[in-house]
């Protein structure tokens, strides 16, 4: 790794602001976005683990990711993790046996995955770096597996370059494990819909950066179709498979609906398990979870 990869917030790591393209207070507008994406994620670091960032219908999502990594790679494997947060995933894995750095552009979520590695003492499995997906190219590293869970790449500008990064990184063989926000999710429309709210409702539809507000700042957020992220990466990654995640089952800021309708919810839950991996219905859901293999 190239040292520590440590910002402070608010810092734009030496990126020059580009006059071609559009500007907000001297900094490209990508460059502003990140700003208040970072500023967002930092808001809410302290209390991530709650119902906002690991509820029970995000720890169902969850477990889906890590089947799926733990069927990708065999223990003692070196996992790079895209945006962190807290790290609830990183300790996971490195618990299973694996070496994990842990990387996320909130220097806050950053701070709450060391403290959470020191707590359990797995500091010599789990290494938190300060580290935007934007600024991979910082990175001197090999690992045999990449993997971002809850829409970390949903915030990154430019894919394509992600993609380049990802395949320099990676070991042949290596693979990509990722858990993104789809466009098409009917609880969605339908939830924000039947309240007249049509804007929220349409907000996935958006082409580009659209604003998302969380705790009263904004997260810059892209939303993609499984086959239009995957464009992105064919270049460089086969696709090896994807699935649907929270299609059936409310999305995870609707709990208060699932814990009124649990026994209900949980059977919708059991439809996503059976036929969320089917043709068409893998192309929609909150999320779906994509693999991809380094060509
Ligand atoms: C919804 S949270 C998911 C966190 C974690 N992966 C989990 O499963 O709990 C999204 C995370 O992505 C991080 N993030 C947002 N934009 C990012 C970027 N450009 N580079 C790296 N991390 C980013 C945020 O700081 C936040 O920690």
């Amino acid at each position: 790794m190239n040292g520590q990869h440590e910002l402070e917030t608010g810092d734009l790591g030496g990126l020059v602001p580009d006059m071609r393209r559009p500007q907000r207070g001297g900094m490209s507008l990508d460059e502003a976005q990140l700003l208040d994406t970072q500023r967002a994620f930092d808001s809410v670091a302290a209390d991530y683990d709650g119902p906002r960032g690991n509820n029970e219908l995000i720890q169902r999502m969850r477990l889906a990711m890590w089947d799926t990594v733990q069927g990708e790679f065999p223990t003692a494997s070196r996992l790079l993790d895209l945006g962190c947060g807290t790290g609830i995933d990183a300790l996971e894995f490195a618990r299973r046996g694996h070496q994990v750095v842990a990387s996320d552009w909130s220097p806050q979520m950053v701070e709450r995955t060391r403290a959470r590695a020191v707590a359990e003492d797995l500091q010599s499995r789990v290494t938190a770096i300060h580290l935007g997906i934007q600024q991979l190219d910082r990175l001197d590293d090999a690992f045999d597996g990449i993997y971002s869970n809850f829409g970390p790449l949903n915030c990154a500008p430019d894919l394509g370059a992600v993609a380049a990064e990802c395949a320099r990184l990676l070991r042949p063989g290596g693979r990509l494990v990722f858990s993104v926000m789809g466009r098409i999710c009917p609880w969605e429309l339908g939830h924000y819909a039947l309240r007249g709210r049509f804007r929220r409702a349409g907000v996935r539809a958006a082409r580009g950066a659209t604003a998302v507000g969380m705790n009263h700042h904004t997260i810059w957020t892209r939303y993609y179709l499984p086959r239009e992220f995957y464009r992105a990466f064919a270049e460089h990654f086969s696709l090896a498979g994807y699935r649907a995640l929270s299609l059936f089952m409310p999305p995870p800021y609707l709990v208060d609906y699932y814990r009124r309708h649990r026994r209900w919810c949980e059977r919708l839950g059991g439809l996503d398990d059976r036929f969320g991996a089917l043709p068409l219905l893998r192309g929609m859901g909150d999320h779906f979870l994509i693999v991809m293999r380094r060509r």
